[in-house]
C-alpha cells in the first residue's frame, strides 16, 4: 500500500487536488466525507505568509475531520520558502506540498510554480532544503515539463525522490499546454516504471469518470489519482470512483435530497468559517454542478448564484427540493 511518509493509504488512493478558491476547508471536508483519502489546500504564497498577509494566513485553517491534509505552498525564494515552512507547521498539517506546476503568468514570471521547470537544479535544491527544514513529509506537485521539447520528468522525479520528497503528483500536461489538449499519462507511467523509483507516483489530469480512474490504475500502473475539476460541486465523485474500482459497477448518482443536504452544509460551513458575505460568494461556483442537468432550473440557479443574502440561497435550496425531489440525475 502506498505511504506518504508515515501516513498509510489504501490501495490506489484518491487525492483531492489543490485548487485555488475551491479546495477550502468546507469543500475539503465534504470530499473527505465522500471518500477522498488525502486532501490538499489551494496554493498559498510563501511571500504572502511571511508578510502575514491575512488572505494567505486564513488559507492555513484546517478542520480535524479532513485529515490527512496537505498544505500547498509556492514560491521561488529559498529564504521565504523556509520561513513559510515554519508558519505552515504551526497549523499542524500532515503534509507540506510544493507547487511546481502552476502555469499562471504572474506566478511563473517570478520563477515559481511551473516557472521552476526551467531550472531543475533550483527545483531540486529547494525541495532538499524544505525536506531538511521540516519534520513533515514534503510532497511535490508538478507538470511534465516546461514544454514538449524539454520533458525530463523521469529524471526530475528521481532527483526529487533522492533529496527526500515523499510522494509526487504529476499533471500530464506541460506548462505551455496550460489546460489545453488531453493530459498524457504515458510520461507519468514512465516515472512509475523507473526501477529506482520507490515513492508513490500519483497521476493527475482529466480523471473525469470512474472508468478513467480505472485506466490510470490498470493500464498506467500509477499509485493513485489526484482529482481536481471532476470534484467541483460533485464531492460524490470520490466514492463513485472507489465503488467502481472495487466492483466494476456504478453507484447511483446522489438524489436531490442528498444534493440539497450537501449544498446546505457546504454553505453553512463556509459561513461559519468566513462569514456570510464571503461564505455566500465563494460557494457559488459549486451549485451549477450540484444541480446539473435539471430542466427549467434556471430561475433557482440564478437565485443561488446571484443572491448576496444567505437566507435567499437557503430558501432556493428548499425550493429546489420541493420542486424537483423526484428528479432522476444522470451518472457522470
Ligand atoms: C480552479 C482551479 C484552481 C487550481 N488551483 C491550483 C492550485 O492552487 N495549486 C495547484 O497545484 N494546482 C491548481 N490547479 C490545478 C489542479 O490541481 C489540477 O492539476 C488540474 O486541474 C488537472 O486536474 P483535473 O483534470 O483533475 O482537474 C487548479 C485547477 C483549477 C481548475
Amino acid at each position: 500500500m502506498p505511504k506518504i511518509g508515515n501516513i498509510e493509504l489504501p490501495e490506489f488512493p484518491l487525492l483531492l487536488a489543490p485548487m485555488e478558491d475551491v479546495s477550502d476547508p468546507p469543500f475539503r471536508a465534504l470530499c473527505k466525507e465522500q471518500g477522498a483519502d488525502v486532501v490538499y489546500t489551494e496554493f498559498i504564497s510563501s511571500e504572502g505568509l511571511i508578510r502575514d498577509a491575512a488572505k494567505s494566513v486564513m488559507k492555513l485553517d484546517i478542520y480535524e475531520k479532513e485529515r490527512p491534509v496537505g498544505i500547498q505552498i509556492f514560491g521561488a525564494n529559498l529564504d521565504s520558502m523556509l520561513k513559510s515552512v515554519e508558519i505552515v507547521e504551526a497549523s499542524n498539517p500532515d503534509i507540506i506540498d510544493i507547487n511546481f506546476g502552476c502555469p499562471v503568468k504572474k506566478v511563473v514570471s517570478k520563477g515559481a510554480g511551473a516557472g521552476i521547470l526551467k531550472d531543475i537544479d533550483l527545483m531540486v535544491s529547494l525541495t532538499k532544503a524544505m525536506v531538511e527544514h521540516t519534520r513533515l513529509p514534503v510532497t511535490v506537485k508538478t507538470r511534465l515539463g516546461w514544454d514538449q521539447e524539454s520533458i525530463k520528468i523521469v529524471e526530475v522525479a528521481e532527483r526529487l525522490q533522492d533529496v527526500g520528497c515523499a510522494a509526487i503528483s504529476i499533471h500530464g500536461r506541460t506548462r505551455v499546454q496550460m489546460y489545453k489538449g488531453e493530459a498524457d499519462w504515458n510520461p507519468i507511467a514512465e516515472v512509475k516504471n523507473n526501477p529506482r523509483m520507490h515513492i508513490p507516483v500519483f497521476g493527475n489530469g482529466d480523471v473525469d469518470s470512474p472508468e478513467a480512474a480505472k485506466r490510470m490504475r490498470d493500464e498506467y500502473g500509477l499509485d493513485g489519482a489526484m482529482i481536481g475539476r471532476a470534484s467541483i460541486g460533485y464531492p460524490w465523485f470520490f466514492n463513485e470512483v472507489k465503488h467502481y474500482l472495487a466492483t466494476d459497477t456504478h453507484l447511483d448518482p446522489p438524489t436531490m435530497e442528498q444534493r440539497v443536504d450537501a449544498a446546505r452544509r457546504h454553505l453553512q460551513m463556509a459561513i461559519d468559517w468566513k462569514g456570510e458575505k464571503l461564505g455566500v460568494f465563494e460557494t457559488r461556483r459549486h451549485y451549477t454542478n450540484y444541480f446539473k442537468g435539471i430542466p427549467n432550473f434556471k430561475e433557482l440557479r440564478m437565485k443561488m448564484v446571484t443572491s448576496d443574502d444567505a437566507a435567499d440561497v437557503f430558501e432556493a435550496f428548499d425550493q429546489a427540493l420541493e420542486q424537483f425531489s423526484d428528479y432522476e440525475f444522470a451518472r457522470v
